[in-house]
C-alpha cells in the first residue's frame, strides 16, 4: 500500500476530507508548521500521527525546509500532501521530492495563482470558479494538474459565499485524486500533462472532468 504524509498549517479540513474518505492509504503522519492548527487536533482525535514543526524555530526558510525534509525521509512516504500548507517551500525541497509533492489550489488553475483567489474569481467576473490538485513544481501553483471540480459563480456571490462552495468541491476532489494515486493511475508525461489511466466507470470519467454537476 502506498503512504502519504500531509502537511497542514491551520484548520486541516481538506485533511479531515481525506481523513474520512477511507483510502488504501497509509497516512504515516499529519505534520504542522504551526504548533496551534486545528487541523493537529482534529488529526489526533482520529488517531492519526501528528508533529508540530514550528517554523519560527528555524533560523531561515531553508534550515526549516531542510529538518522537514530530514523529518519526512525518516518516515519514508510515497507521496508529501500539501492540504492548506501556508509556507513556500524552497526549491532543494521541491527537488528533493520531485514528482511525489501534490497540492490543492482554490482556483481553476492556470487562472489566479497565488492567495485572494475567491476575491480575484469575482473581481475578474469568471462565471466557473474551482480548484486544482496539481504537482508542485518550484515555481508556485504552476505544477502539472492532476484533476480540478469547478462551481458556478452566481452573480450574489461574496468572497465567503464562493470559498464556501469551493470549499466543499476541494473535499470531494482531493479524495479522489489521492485515491487515483493510491491506485498508481496517476501518470505524468514527459510532456508536463497528466492522464488518469484505466478510467472505464462512466461515472468516474465524468469526475475526471468535472466533480461538481453544474445545474
Ligand atoms: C484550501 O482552500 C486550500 O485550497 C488552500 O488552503 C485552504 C486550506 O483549507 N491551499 P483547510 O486547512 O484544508 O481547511
Amino acid at each position: 500500500m502506498k503512504s502519504i504524509v500531509i502537511l497542514i498549517s491551520g484548520r486541516g479540513s481538506n485533511m479531515e476530507a481525506i481523513l474520512g474518505s477511507a483510502l488504501p492509504l497509509e497516512i504515516r503522519a499529519v505534520i504542522s508548521n504551526r504548533p496551534d492548527a486545528k487541523g493537529l487536533d482534529i488529526a489526533k482525535k482520529l488517531g492519526v500521527h501528528t508533529i508540530a514543526m514550528d517554523h519560527t524555530a528555524h533560523a531561515s526558510r531553508e534550515a526549516f525546509d531542510e529538518a522537514l525534509a530530514k523529518q519526512i525521509d525518516a518516515l519514508k512516504p510515497d507521496y508529501i500532501v500539501l492540504a492548506g500548507f501556508m509556507r513556500i517551500l524552497s526549491e532543494p525541497f521541491i527537488r528533493r521530492f520531485a514528482k511525489r509533492i501534490v497540492n490543492i489550489h482554490p482556483s481553476l488553475l492556470p487562472a489566479f495563482p497565488g492567495l485572494h483567489t475567491h476575491k480575484a474569481a469575482i473581481d475578474a467576473g469568471v462565471k466557473i470558479h474551482g480548484a486544482t490538485v496539481h504537482f508542485v513544481t518550484p515555481k508556485l501553483d504552476y505544477g502539472p494538474i492532476i484533476s480540478q471540480a469547478a462551481v458556478r459563480v452566481t452573480p450574489d456571490d461574496t468572497e465567503d459565499s464562493l470559498a464556501a462552495r469551493v470549499l466543499a468541491a476541494e473535499h470531494q476532489l482531493y479524495p479522489q485524486v489521492l485515491r487515483w494515486l493510491a491506485e498508481g493511475r496517476v501518470d505524468l508525461k514527459p510532456s508536463g500533462v497528466v492522464q488518469i489511466t484505466g478510467l472505464n466507470v462512466r461515472s468516474e470519467r465524468r469526475a475526471q472532468l468535472l466533480l461538481v454537476p453544474m445545474e
